[in-house]
């Protein structure tokens, strides 16, 4: 195996992989999905745990330090705990995390934490149960508080973040409690622009609650202070200013941060994705299953990432949405 970073055809250094464990989602979150119209992709194209944990050697090999494991929902799929563990045992991973909707933490965050998962994000537009209901086509919110708490009081977690998408009309009334929250919890809460990656195919730059608009509706509910950015960090953090908790902002749509990007994705099919708005993949598990060895797979994926996207184009006429909608790309 060659020891040369993964770099993409623009000099940047690649060393983040969200790996997407499965499609299948026990939320329907209106952004992202159109109940009943959801295809589910057939069981034989879903990598194998086996496949999984081969592909992510092959990726650590490359360089790769930071995975994320993300779905879907991941919590769903069958043995993930199992799977998480074997990931984690991979030497060469710095940094292993999930991001989950939060519906199943209760059952499996001490496992989750105890299999060698340090940091889990927690996806949550609402505090309220009626517009989590609204949101996600599910009453499931009070699941998903237990979860947290059950993650909070687990000996060995890192640092918990709770993510939510901005939404007109939803996320503004939220504000107070999500305030509430983020200072009452050791939670960094992390509001999210929305992106056109749903599959109602619906979305306007002009709806986009921008991470500035919340960030002045938050100030004025209880002041901020700007904390210093980190390398690479897709949020930028504020903390309040008497110290206690912490709020982030991550506004792809409103202020890219694609020129320090040092990401690229694995479906559940086995794809590359360099983008979360490439119109192109990689097939990864076709060679894989051909028996194509990890030299073999090693050249594939550099060849992809050399010709990452530059920037994604939101916004831009002509932008075109990719095909595969945010339950089958992982976030
Ligand atoms: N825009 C922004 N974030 C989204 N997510 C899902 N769809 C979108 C979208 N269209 C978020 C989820 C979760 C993460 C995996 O991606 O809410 O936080
Ligand atoms: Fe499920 Fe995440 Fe899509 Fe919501 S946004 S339906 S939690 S995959």
């Amino acid at each position: 195996m060659t020891h040369e970073p993964l770099v993409d055809g623009h000099g940047r250094l690649i060393t983040d992989l969200r790996v997407s464990v499965t499609d299948l989602c026990n939320l329907r979150c209106h952004y992202c999905m159109v109940p009943d119209t959801v295809e589910w992709l057939p069981r034989d194209e879903i990598l194998r745990h086996e496949e999984i944990v081969e592909l992510v050697q092959v990726f650590v090999g490359l360089g790769v330090r930071e995975i994320r494991l993300t779905g879907g929902e991941p919590l769903v799929r069958k043995g993930f705990v199992g799977l998480a563990g074997r990931i984690a045992g991979i030497p060469g991973i710095d940094d292993l995390s999930v991001t989950t909707n939060g519906v199943l933490l209760e059952r499996d965050g001490p496992a989750l934490i105890a299999a060698g998962i340090r940091r889990v994000n927690v996806s949550l537009d609402a505090l309220s149960p009626e517009r989590f209901a609204q949101v996600t086509g599910r009453d499931r919110l009070a699941q998903v508080l237990r979860g947290l708490e059950v993650l909070r009081d687990t000996p060995g977690r890192g640092r918990i973040k709770v993510n939510a998408v901005g939404l007109r009309g939803v996320t503004e009334p939220e504000l107070p409690a999500f305030v509430a929250l983020a200072r009452a919890q050791p939670y960094q809460v992390r509001f999210i622009e929305n992106m056109p990656l749903g599959a109602n195919r619906s979305w306007t730059r002009d709806d986009v609650l921008t991470g500035e608009e919340i960030r002045g509706l938050i100030h004025a509910i209880a002041p901020l202070q700007p904390v210093e950015r980190e390398a690479h960090a897709t949020a930028r953090v504020y903390r309040f200013a008497d110290g206690r908790g912490e709020v982030g902002f991550i506004n792809p749509v409103s202020e890219p941060f694609c020129d320090d990007c040092n990401r690229i994705r694995l479906t559940a099919d086995g794809r590359l994705r360099t983008c979360l708005f490439s119109l192109h993949e990689t097939d990864l598990r076709g060679p894989l299953r051909a028996g194509a060895g990890r030299d073999e797979l090693a050249a594939i994926i550099r060849d992809a990432v050399w010709r990452k996207e530059l920037k994604h184009r939101v916004g831009d006429p002509g932008f075109r949405q990719p095909a595969r909608t945010m339950s089958r790309i992982g976030g």
